[in-house]
């Protein structure tokens, strides 16, 4: 281990994340009902400028007024540029109580764009007297924020997860694509199988770098990465494939831009119980070999080492985590 610790951000379950836009109170009502970890009430790109002021209202009364049980609830700010995004903090931690958990900010691309929020939320929490202190949610979305990433994840003790943006991601690095994440026919290679002539071409993974390169930075500063959207609400295969391959990366959960994606999400980010067994399996043959003074030994033929108790361990709390 480096002598350099890594401060975990507070554990909470964020295997689905449903937006739900603040412009109809309806969807805010109904939203109390989705089985999903973590909310995120929307004042950005989901409210047209025209509604911003009312959906900022329904969410101070959403706030108030409705029950929110246990799940995590944040709520999307403005963006930096806007004038709104001043107000949305504000008038939100002026008004809506002690609910809210997190605040999300789009669109982040420098370390100084958290510092100035931080500022922002630290004021007003002071002038309230609020006793919960509010967490960060960011989402890396712009080439700008992902040039930073590392020191946008390090920028706060109020950072908790990153979240990739994939729609305004491929906006900001002009990416040849319309899609609102999953893969693009165009991104392929052409195999050769040995110059005979014999050619097939394999779709590849257009994200695969950035939700990397955002999971690195994430778990290097002790926070929670997020898969973001996927626009095909239909797609229920699409959505799996490219929930499964965000968390094979190491993220903790997906985005759900409709509540028919919460339940998968909630599933695909969830140990299996053959995982959790094969889990428990080589924690139990670590500890004997710890026992017998040797720190490898081989299980049902492969090799497994004190690495592979953090591997389990993550597997199995993780499962606990969901149990509890
Ligand atoms: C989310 O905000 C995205 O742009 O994908
Ligand atoms: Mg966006």
């Amino acid at each position: 281990m480096s002598f350099t610790p890594i401060e975990q951000a507070p554990a909470r379950l964020n295997r689905s994340e449903l937006a739900v836009p603040g412009s109809n109170y309806r969807f805010l009502e109904k939203a109390t009902e989705a089985p999903a970890d973590v909310i995120f009430l929307d004042l950005e790109d989901a409210v047209a400028p025209d509604d911003k002021e009312q959906a900022r209202k329904n969410i101070i009364s959403a706030l108030n007024d409705l029950d929110w049980g246990n799940k995590t609830i944040s709520v999307r700010i403005n963006g930096l540029d806007t004038h709104y995004m001043y107000r949305d903090v504000v008038d939100i931690i002026e008004q809506a109580g002690e609910r809210l958990d997190l605040m999300m900010i789009p669109k982040v691309g420098t370390a100084a764009d958290i510092y100035a929020v931080d500022m922002l939320v630290t004021q007003c929490e002071q002038a309230v007297g609020r006793k919960k202190r509010i967490g960060f949610e960011m989402i890396i979305e712009t080439a700008l924020g992902m040039a930073n990433v590392d020191e946008i994840a390090g920028a706060s003790t109020r950072n908790e997860s990153l979240h990739f943006g994939v729609a305004d991601y491929a906006a900001s690095t002009r990416a040849m694509t319309t899609n609102i994440g999953g893969p693009n026919p165009n991104y392929g290679v052409l195999t050769d199988d040995e110059g005979s002539g014999n050619r097939e071409f394999h779709w590849g993974d257009m994200w695969h770098y950035a939700i990397a390169r955002m999971v690195v930075a994430a778990r290097a500063h002790g926070l929670r990465p997020v898969d973001g959207p996927f626009g095909d609400i239909e797609d229920t295969e699409g959505y799996k494939a490219q929930a499964l391959r965000a968390a094979v990366l190491g993220c903790e959960g997906k985005w759900a831009i409709h509540p028919s994606q919460l339940k998968l999400a909630n599933e695909l980010f969830a140990p299996s119980e053959k995982d959790v067994e094969r889990a428990n399996k080589i924690l139990a043959a670590m500890e004997q070999a710890q026992k017998e003074g040797r720190g490898a030994v081989t299980l049902d033929g492969r090799l497994i080492d004190i690495a592979s108790i953090k591997q389990a361990e993550n597997l199995v709390n993780k499962a606990k985590q969901i149990s509890d």
